[in-house]
Order: C-alpha cells, then structure tokens, then sequence
C-alpha cells in the first residue's frame, strides 16, 4: 500500500484487518483507498482527512458561508471574518469553525489584526479565499456618485489587495514557506453588466492582482488562482430571478446554479499540491448570458 496522502499513520495497517475493514467504511478514508488502488477517480466531498488551513474573508453569507461549511465538512481548519456578528457567531456554531472574527476588509488595521490571529492560532496558513465583496446598485457611468464609487474600490479591490498581502506575508514567513491565495473575481472581470461600472472595474482589477501575485510568489511557493463565477444563488443574486438589466435594455430573469458546485471547484483548487494550480476558473450558470454575446 502506498502512504496516506496526508502523511497520517495508517492506523488499519497498524491494528490488522479487522480495524482495516472498519476504516473502508468511512466515505473519506475510501477515496484514498481508491488512490491507492490507482483508481483515478476524484470528488472533492470524498477529500481525505486533512488538517490544512483556510482563511475565507467574507464568510458570513452567500459563497464563503458556503466554502466555509463545506471546507470545514470535510476536516479543514477554517477561519472566517465580515462585518456581521450575528452572522459570524451562526456560521462559526454551524460548521465548529476555529476562528470567526469581525473585520472590515476595506481597513487595513483590521485586516493585519486578523490575520495576525489566525496565524496565531493555526501556526501554519494553507489556502486564503480572497472572497469578500460587494455590488453597487445600477448607475450609468455619468451618474455614479464618486461615494459609490470608493466604497466599491475599497472593498473590492482595496480590501482584496489588504487580505492578499497579509496572506503573501504569513505565506511568505512561515515553514514549511509556501501557500495558495484563491482570489474571488467574477464574470464582471472579463464582461461587463449595463450600468455597472464600480463592479466591473474593480473585478477587471482583481485579475491583474491574481496574475501580479502569481508572479511575485513564485520565489516562495506562493500559487495564486482566481475563481470567476457567474449567477450562483446568493444574497448578491437574489434579485436575478426578477430580472436583471440587459445589454439591449431589456430586464430578463437570468438562470442560477447552486453554490455547492462553487464549494466543490474551490475544494478542487485547494487541494491541489503547490507545484500545480488553477490560474483561472469559469463556473457559471450554463445558460447565463454571457457567451455568445447574450
Ligand atoms: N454570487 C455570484 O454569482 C457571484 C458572481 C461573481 C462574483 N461573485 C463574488 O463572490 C463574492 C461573494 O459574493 P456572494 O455572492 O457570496 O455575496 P454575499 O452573499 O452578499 O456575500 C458577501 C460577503 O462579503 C462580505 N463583505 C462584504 N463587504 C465586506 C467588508 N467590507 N468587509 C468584510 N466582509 C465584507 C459579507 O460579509 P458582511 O456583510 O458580514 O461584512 C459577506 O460575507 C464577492 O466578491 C462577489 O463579487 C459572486
């Protein structure tokens, strides 16, 4: 048998067969048996035992919520910070997450005092899902107030660049030195929506933060991808299904997928060894209009 993948003792190997049988039947321990069996076969709800770190920013609703509940399902160590306390006791209590704080990302101070506690507390940082964000309501681009504007900038670019440099840094510094950022960009950083500037700009921005940070982190093992979703069901979408704004001016309701299937890309980025990563990936409502002009 080839070791775990995640450096454990086989413990079924150390206590005989019988203990053995016993471990074939818990569902995450049968997908290394399948690897060890050179069956190559992957489903990220079927992750091996793992104790890796995550820090998900903007984990009180919608796509961190769930990455946060979905990591921490399947034995990742996760830590989660936004705005809402309320919010932040729930998912904690939810998922037994280790570290639920708030922190405004659009501070720097905050963001600083919040890394430095889950490096405190988790020793080591894996994986940091660049996650919080925020959507500005429909503006054309002469009529944005510049307030709008700023606050869209500092949270969605400023707040991301903050929790990407803290993580660079703790990545950086520790050892074994190395570690993986999944910056959360979206459809709107290739396309954009009428009437949207402040979003389209700062998710744009976002994919030059992923590739600056892919090559800055080279020397330290520091992989940098990006995950671009389009219409996953969340409080940012929730609208959708009234109608959103088209290119033609027209309002139609827009198709949405469920964000599981968002968790399971996320997993499949993060387990990746450093060696390999995702620079880019695209998961999106199938029939969203998006490609083919519409
Ligand atoms: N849903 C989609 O289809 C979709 C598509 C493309 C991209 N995205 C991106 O995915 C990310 C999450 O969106 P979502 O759909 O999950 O929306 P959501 O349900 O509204 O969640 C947004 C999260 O970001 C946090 N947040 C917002 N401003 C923050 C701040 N200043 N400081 C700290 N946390 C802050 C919120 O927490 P608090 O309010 O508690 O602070 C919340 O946890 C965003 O970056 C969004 O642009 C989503």
């Amino acid at each position: 048998m080839p070791p775990r993948p995640d450096g454990r003792r086989d413990a079924g190997r150390a206590r005989g067969s019988r203990e053995r049988r016993r471990t074939v039947s818990d569902g995450r321990a049968r997908l290394w048996l399948l690897e060890s069996a050179k069956l190559h076969v992957y489903s990220p709800s079927m992750s091996p035992p793992t104790s890796k770190s995550i820090i998900i920013s903007g984990g009180t609703s919608g796509i961190g919520r769930a990455a946060a509940l979905g990591f921490a399902k399947v034995g990742w160590r996760v830590a989660i910070c936004g705005r809402r306390q309320d919010r932040l006791d729930a998912v904690k209590a939810e998922g037994g997450l280790r570290i639920a704080e708030q922190c405004d990302v659009a501070d720097p101070s905050q963001v600083a005092r919040f890394f430095a506690g889950c490096v405190a507390g988790f020793g080591h940082i894996d994986v940091v899902f660049n996650n919080a964000g925020a959507f500005a309501p429909a503006a054309l681009v002469g009529d944005l107030e510049v307030e709008v504007w700023r606050q869209m900038i500092d949270t969605n670019l400023n707040g991301a660049f903050y929790v990407a440099r803290e993580a660079f840094r703790a990545m950086r510094a520790q050892q074994p030195q190395g570690g993986r950022i999944i910056n959360n960009g979206s459809i709107s950083a290739h396309v954009p929506r009428p009437q949207a500037v402040s979003y389209t700009a700062s998710k744009h921005a976002i994919t030059g933060l992923t590739k600056a940070i892919s090559l800055d982190g080279r020397p330290f093992h520091i992989a940098c991808g990006q995950i671009d979703i389009g219409n996953t069901a969340t409080e940012m979408t929730a609208s959708m299904s009234a109608g959103s704004l088209q290119a033609d001016g027209q309002k139609r309701a827009e198709p949405t997928f469920d964000v599981a299937h968002v968790v399971d890309a996320l997993l499949y980025m993060a387990n990746l060894p450093l060696e390999a990563n995702v620079q880019f990936m695209t998961v999106m409502a199938t029939n969203m209009p998006y490609v083919g002009r519409g």
